[in-house]
């Protein structure tokens, strides 16, 4: 039996967290340390473990690491959601406008709102908590998604009403998290989503919330459709704030149509300033008695319309189709295009992703098309003109035989990729040796892809590991190589060798090792010969990698070419395992970097993650350490409020240097 005392320091704990998640997360205002914060959670997670029987699904612990659902149930709404009217014009707005005088006269006010760009859902709330969470699905029927939702740390799981409330808002997806969520698929085989809005509906139908919390979705709050507190939206949004829900800061009050027309064009500005997406401007008249008068169409509100932005696009001809080979063997479609203007630069390729990206479309070579920049990124094709078509287009054939070695290409069933099957392909090889340089892998500064085009070319490289058998001689001997330029090259990689096994485990370039997997690896298996060695369900084992990545990865290890370029690599000296001496120093410790230091920050990343230490994106609770240099950002700021260990590049070398 779990004693009364127990239980009221139970609830009184998650009120406590769940105020202080408020203040942190939705008003940017915590008002408690860090430490502070960790010992209230410490001492809930420990009345849990102790009394399971006691857990409440509105308790902080279980926003992450909830358990996977099997399959996402749909649900009705109590209230059906609607969804707006679009108008694209300024005289549209102006007729809105007319249509609701006309009905109601000129006693009425407005509310302003961005339009975001993400996925509606509504989520009712019951005695104080959150009960479940739907998506609009058709407007009567949703799908339940409440796992997901939970992960989303700006929403309260507890609310300080006990009523019956519905609310409603847009889930959505920061354009950086965004980009993080597509470079992942990229380099993992996957198709990236088109666009953030996408990105956020695919998250919610997760059926794992755990990998739904690694992506970051949030909310803003725009509605309040049961358990309404005033008699208008205006009083409810601000009610809606005060309960700890995080309701956009740009609403605004208006009575008139230039308001509405001033609005707009603020909201414009406001869109390229900031870091998620905005598509229009809702307005929507604010008191609820005058909204039943006005009532509703067959799927729209009278009483609220959305203004839409135009979509930045410029329209071009494809004049070609051209087949890129990556590392991987994968053939990707890039169309040439007339060089156009879009928002600000010139554009004259596109990616055109895959073969189901290709037949989607239906685009053909001579075609005029549209070109987005989708979350403002890589250009893309989003619709063919056919109305432009002359006849004379001709069909996108795609290649039998690689367009490099000529070699036989492969479409597998449940891919829609095409591949080059020949792992000595030139092209592959050059990808493959770019990667092994890159910035994040092996740096070998001047390993460019020209250079590399004649090593290749001139057969001084055959494999990667023939990098290092390359002597400054050689490099000479190349069209417009110097003697000083070939030496830094021959320096870099030397250099190299020095670099930590992850950073070798990521530049082999075996699909599915990305950075984040060459560093799981690396702690969990400490050398080479493990992982070589390591049976399928040692790869299981590891809490990050799936049943599929697993048995993929297992294979890998056991072909005869990954298991020679190691071999090879390994003479040359690079480094094959952990080195646990200063692998340690900064170990379980988080780091974030504001202003310039002495050499460029990427070095001291490096530094941190090579001794144990782990870099963070933003100031958040689990910061231990800002490093501070000259002339830092906002960061520092935050960093102070929330009492965070602020330290010079100088207090940062003897951290590093302390235990050694
Ligand atoms: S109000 C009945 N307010 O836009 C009124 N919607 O095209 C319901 N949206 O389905 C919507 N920001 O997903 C409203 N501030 C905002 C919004 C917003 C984004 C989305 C929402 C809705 C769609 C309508």
């Amino acid at each position: 039996m779990v004693s009364e005392d127990i239980k009221k320091r139970y609830f009184k704990l998650i009120d406590e967290i769940t105020e202080h998640d408020i203040n942190y997360y939705v008003k940017n205002n915590p008002i408690i340390s860090d430490y502070e914060y960790d010992c209230l959670l410490k001492e809930l997670k420990e009345i849990e473990e102790k009394y399971p029987e006691l857990v409440v699904p509105f308790s902080p612990t279980q926003r992450v690491g909830i358990r996977p659902v099997s399959t996402i149930p749909t649900r009705e709404h109590e209230i059906r959601m609607l969804s707006l009217e679009n108008t694209y014009s300024k005289e549209e707005v102006s007729a809105f406008i007319d249509r609701i005088e006309k009905k109601v006269g000129n006693n009425y006010s407005l509310v302003l709102e961005p339009k975001i760009d993400g996925v509606a859902v509504s989520l009712t709330y019951d005695n104080g908590y959150l009960s479940y969470g739907l998506t609009r699905g058709d407007g009567y029927v949703g799908e339940e998604v409440t796992h997901n939702i939970k992960t989303i740390k700006t929403l309260p799981l507890k609310i300080k009403d006990e009523r019956h409330i519905v609310v409603r808002g847009e889930v959505y997806l920061r354009f950086e998290d965004f980009r993080k969520i597509n470079e992942y698929r990229i380099e993992n085989d996957l198709t990236p989503f088109a666009n953030p809005r996408n990105a956020a509906a695919g998250t919610l139908k997760l059926l794992d919330p755990r990998l739904a919390a690694e992506r970051h979705l949030d909310v803003f709050i725009y509605a309040l459709d049961a358990g309404r507190k005033f008699d208008n939206h205006y009083d409810d949004m601000d009610y809606l704030r005060e309960l700890g829900f995080k309701v956009n800061k740009n609403i605004k009050k208006a009575d008139n149509k230039d308001q509405i027309f001033d609005y707009l064009d603020e909201i414009y500005k406001l869109k390229k300033t900031i870091d998620y997406a905005i598509d229009g401007v809702v307005v929507k008249v604010s008191e609820y008695n005058l909204r039943s008068i006005l009532g509703e169409t067959a799927r729209f509100p009278r009483w609220a319309f959305a203004y839409k932005y135009p979509a930045e696009q410029a329209s071009t001809k494809l004049v070609d189709v051209r087949f890129q080979v990556g590392r991987t063997g994968i053939i990707t479609p890039v169309a040439i295009l007339e060089p156009v203007h879009l928002s600000g630069s010139k554009v004259s390729k596109a990616t055109l992703h895959n073969v189901d990206e290709i037949r989607r479309l239906g685009v053909k070579i001579g075609d005029y098309v549209f070109v987005e920049k989708a979350g403002e990124i890589i250009p893309k094709i989003t619709k063919v003109i056919t109305k432009r078509r002359k006849g004379d287009e001709r069909d996108i054939v795609l290649p039998k035989r690689c367009p490099v070695c000529n070699a036989i290409t492969i479409k597998e069933e449940d891919e829609p990729f095409i591949r080059c099957v020949n792992p000595e392909c030139p092209a592959r090889l050059k990808a493959s040796i770019l990667h092994f340089a890159s910035r994040d892998a092996m740096d070998i500064k001047g390993l460019g892809e020209s250079l590399v085009d004649k090593l290749i070319k001139e057969s001084y490289i055959k494999s990667i590991a023939d990098i290092y058998d390359l002597k400054k001689e050689d490099l000479i001997g190349l069209e417009r190589m110097g003697e000083k330029s070939s030496e830094n090259i021959i320096k870099a990689i030397e250099r190299s060798k020095s670099k930590p096994f992850h950073k070798v485990l990521y530049a082999l370039g075996i699909r599915h090792i990305g950075q984040r997997y060459a560093i799981i690896l690396a702690n969990h298996f400490k050398n080479i010969d493990n992982i070589i060695n390591a049976s399928k369900e040692d790869f299981e084992k590891i809490e990050e990698i799936g049943e599929i990545i697993a048995s993929l990865l297992y294979k890998t290890f056991r072909e005869e070419r990954v298991i020679k370029m190691i071999g090879r690599l390994r003479s040359k000296g690079l480094k094959f395992s952990i080195d646990e001496k200063t692998s340690k120093k900064l170990e379980g410790k988080t780091f974030l970097i504001t202003g310039s230091l002495s050499k460029p920050r990427k070095e001291f990343e490096e530094l941190i993650e090579q001794n144990g230490g782990e870099v963070l994106l933003n100031v958040s609770k689990k910061l231990d350490y800002l490093i501070v240099g000259k002339k830092p950002g906002s960061k520092l700021d935050r960093a102070k409020k929330m009492g965070i260990n602020i330290i010079n590049e100088e207090q940062f070398n003897e951290l590093l240097n302390k235990n050694a």
